[in-house]
């Protein structure tokens, strides 16, 4: 038995799905545990290109079972569409290939309707979420006026719950927001057209989780989002509303903490974050410019669409990852994407009122005064992206991966240099 667990490093869109979706070939089930439809997870086989949202990304690999894990918030409308969308790619959707936590949270019409109406008034000072409707979503779970998949499949109990919580969001729809407020007649019928689709896939997963560690099957958990958007360790509040470490996991889809064997922490060989907050090794203008727009797929969000914001790689902020989540080893990803930089700065340590810190504070209202030191290290011009072998990298390449595993004395296990799933140099094996 091995259960791996993956994190994202930095402030997502590390490339999870990239690696997820190539290690998962050693994985008998795939699970989800946190995040919703806010996550958008890349992965590029034969030329087809999949974006995965709530479905875990091991769907692509036909002998693995795909488990939503109760900590993850369903977005019913979306999760369908998802589904239909695989189906018509040739993925097949049997309950045999994919679970769903009937203890897994709605994202309801509401929860959409308030993501974007908060944004809305918060104007230019908003928090910049993708407006998928998770915060207020994790806000009601944890306010326990939660609608859950498990009352989605039983009709007297879904209306029950509308009854309850849809007086009071149309309430606050109307008179804090001014907004149309939802008819509950409508939203029930619609969520039962959703429910009649999704009933055979629902389930008690903590069952299957148990049988499958019984059996000494081996379970891939994946990430959504990352470190620094964890709601307890990340940049708060410009963060997402879930727990986006290791430690999600154990509440996220029933794997007891002692089972966990192996925790890959999945960094960008730079850093990057889309949205609003602080980033301190942020580049701008035509620097930020010429990572943004280098390789196949240039830094623009899998679900919004948005720009995302670069910067050089960030080892305080590693460092700080791999505390928090007892990271063992490193997938490194777009590293291809430093062929277009002349050269490459790395940022080894903050200044802080005249001291040196190597680890990123956890008072983040300190990261205004936090000044990066910077090392300047030689580049590469090649182009790296049809390498597969370690030894067959640029000299200098070879040097910036070790210089990233000596400064944080961990092994970098896998780098990816391309977004297809041929184009990744393993150095050591995850399972
Ligand atoms: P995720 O959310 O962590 O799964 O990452 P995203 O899919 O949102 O963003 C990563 C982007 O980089 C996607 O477009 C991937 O196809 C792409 N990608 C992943 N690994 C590599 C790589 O090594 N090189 C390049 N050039 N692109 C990559
Ligand atoms: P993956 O899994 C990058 C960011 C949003 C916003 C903040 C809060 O693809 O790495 P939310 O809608 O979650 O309330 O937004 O979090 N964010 C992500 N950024 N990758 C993601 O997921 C993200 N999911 C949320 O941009 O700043
Ligand atoms: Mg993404």
């Amino acid at each position: 038995m091995s259960v791996v667990v993956t994190v994202g490093c930095q402030w997502g869109d590390e490339g999870k799905g990239k690696i997820i979706d190539f290690i998962c070939s050693e994985a008998d089930v795939v699970t989800r545990h946190q995040g919703g439809n806010n996550a958008g997870h890349t992965i590029q086989v034969d030329g087809k290109q999949f974006i995965f949202h709530i479905v875990p990304s091991g769907m692509l690999k036909e002998n693995t079972l795909n488990i939503i894990g109760n900590g993850v918030v369903i977005d019913p409308f979306i999760l369908i569409e998802e589904l239909d969308d695989l189906q018509s790619k040739g993925i097949q959707i049997t309950p045999s290939r994919l679970n769903i936590s009937g203890q897994a949270h709605l994202i309801m019409p509401y929860h959409r309707l308030l993501d974007g109406l908060e944004e809305e008034r918060r104007g230019g000072k908003g928090l910049g979420t993708t407006k998928r409707g998770i915060g207020p979503a994790y806000m009601d779970k944890v306010a326990r006026y939660g609608v859950r998949m498990f009352d989605l499949c039983d009709e007297t109990q879904l209306r029950k719950r509308l009854e309850t919580v849809l007086p009071l969001k149309n309430s606050i729809i109307e008179n804090v927001y001014g907004g149309k407020p939802l008819d509950l007649e409508e939203t029930f019928q619609s969520l039962r057209t959703c429910a009649e689709r999704l009933v055979p896939f629902v389930t008690d997963t903590t069952d299957v989780i148990a049988n499958a560690l019984a059996q000494g099957k081996k379970i891939l958990c994946e990430g959504a989002q990352g470190t620094l958007l964890d709601i307890d360790y990340g940049t708060y509040p410009f963060l997402t509303s879930s727990n986006t470490t290791a430690g999600g996991v154990c509440t996220g889809c029933s794997i007891p903490p002692m089972k966990i064997t192996n925790v890959l922490g999945i960094a960008k060989a730079y850093t990057t974050r889309v949205g609003e907050g602080p980033f301190p090794t942020e580049l701008y203008d035509e620097e930020a410019q010429r990572i943004r727009t280098a390789g196949p797929v240039g830094e623009f969000g899998a679900t919004t669409g948005r720009p995302r914001r670069c910067g050089w790689l960030d080892l305080p902020l590693l460092r700080y990852a791999i505390r928090v989540s007892g990271i063992s080893g490193i997938g490194l990803t777009r590293l291809d994407i430093l062929s277009a930089v002349p050269e490459i700065k790395v940022c080894v340590a903050y200044q802080l009122r005249g001291e040196t810190r190597k680890v990123f504070p956890a008072n983040v209202n300190l990261l205004g005064e936090c000044e990066p030191v910077y090392e300047t290290l030689p580049s590469w011009k090649e182009d790296i992206s049809a390498i597969t072998r370690f030894e067959d990298l640029p000299a200098t390449a070879q040097s910036y991966v070790h210089f990233i595993e000596e400064s944080l004395q961990i092994p970098i296990m896998l780098i990816s240099v391309g977004p297809a799933r041929q184009q990744t140099i393993v150095r050591k094996n995850v399972f």
